[in-house]
């Protein structure tokens, strides 16, 4: 019993250990099984052929049902002690216990940058576009409830591997890179870096970029994509900022994903040059090991198969393209 307690409050330390929750999640019911045979045994002493009882005799008997007495509420106790660890730290053995005892659903902490439409923009104070909706999507299937963080596209990883974040939802592109400090989920989406100019500019592809400024944001595949090909970077923590050293002048393209290239040049009159540099298949992150993977792949596949995804992409009026394509 001590020990499917203390699994229970290492439960609480540990929330994200699932498999643990499993054990935690048998234990309740082993013991809970354990006690309830245990109260079913006889007080009685008569079986035991005594028949001749003296003072003595009474005593000891006396004793023994006080003992008897005292392990069956010990017994009890332990198990509604148990019980009630289990319920605080809520039970996470499967997709329908991510809900807990108490009906309260696990929650999800998805960090994103949400300069970035259609996939993720502010509307007001709240993060909307497709990836909040795909996300949204995934959740209800699972049972879970969503918290979401906003911070710098740089710190989601990093934070995922700190387990500050479960997921990250950010137009995320799956390279060897990344795989090495976090798992994806399957891909959702392909996408492609694109040069975007100011009208008039004499950038017209990529063989023009050499001896250029280009402006993109930290820690994205555009800025490994221009470092890589040596051009002169100049890197912001935001993409709204990186679209900004462009429109004044500071930089003289900037290098961004199609489609929020497309959403935010529009925005600007910027000119997106119709040159396709890469093919970046966007996912979830999450840390290495993380058993939410598979169950948010199970759901993005009945997602992806029911419609709803290319639905949901129709909705932010992007034309989804299929990362199998
Ligand atoms: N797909 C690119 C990458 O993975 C850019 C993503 C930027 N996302 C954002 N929410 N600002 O690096």
């Amino acid at each position: 019993e001590i020990s499917a307690c203390l699994v229970g409050s290492e439960m609480c330390i540990r929330d994200r250990v699932v498999s643990l929750s499993v054990i935690a999640f048998d234990f309740r019911f082993l013991f809970m099984e354990m006690a309830f045979i245990w109260l079913c045994i006889p007080f009685s002493d008569d079986d035991r052929g005594v028949h001749f009882e003296s003072i003595h005799h009474i005593k000891q008997k006396k004793r023994r049902m006080n003992m008897k007495y005292f392990t069956k509420f010990l017994c009890l106790f332990l198990g509604a002690a148990m019980m009630l660890t289990m319920a605080a730290c809520g039970s996470k053995s499967d997709t329908d216990a991510n809900a807990g005892a108490d009906g309260e659903k696990k929650q999800l902490v998805v960090a994103t940058s949400p300069d970035f439409p259609p996939f993720e923009f502010l509307d007001g104070s709240q993060i909307v576009g497709i990836e909040p909706a795909l996300m949204q999507a995934i959740a209800d299937k699972l049972g879970m409830e969503l918290v979401w963080e906003q911070v710098d596209f740089d710190s989601i990883i990093p934070g995922i591997q700190a387990e500050r974040y479960d997921v990250g939802a950010a137009g995320i592109t799956i390279t060897p890179d990344r795989q090495k400090n976090c798992d994806f989920s399957n891909p959702y989406f392909l996408a492609n870096q694109v040069i975007v100019v100011n009208p008039g500019s004499d950038i017209q592809g990529k063989a023009d970029l050499a001896g250029k400024t280009i402006a993109v944001q930290t820690g994205t595949t555009a800025e490994e994509y221009c470092m890589d090909n040596g051009y002169s970077v100049l890197s912001f923590a935001s993409n709204n900022d990186a679209q900004a050293a462009l429109t004044s002048g500071k930089a003289d393209a900037w290098v961004v994903d199609n489609e929020a290239a497309a959403r935010m040049a529009a925005d600007q009159s910027l000119t997106v040059l119709d040159e396709a540099m890469t093919s970046e298949p966007y996912a979830f992150a999450f840390a290495k090991g993380s058993s939410l993977v598979d169950q948010v792949n199970t759901a993005l596949q009945e997602l992806l198969q029911d419609g709803t995804v290319e639905k949901l992409f129709q909705e932010y009026d992007t034309v989804y393209v299929s990362p199998l394509s």
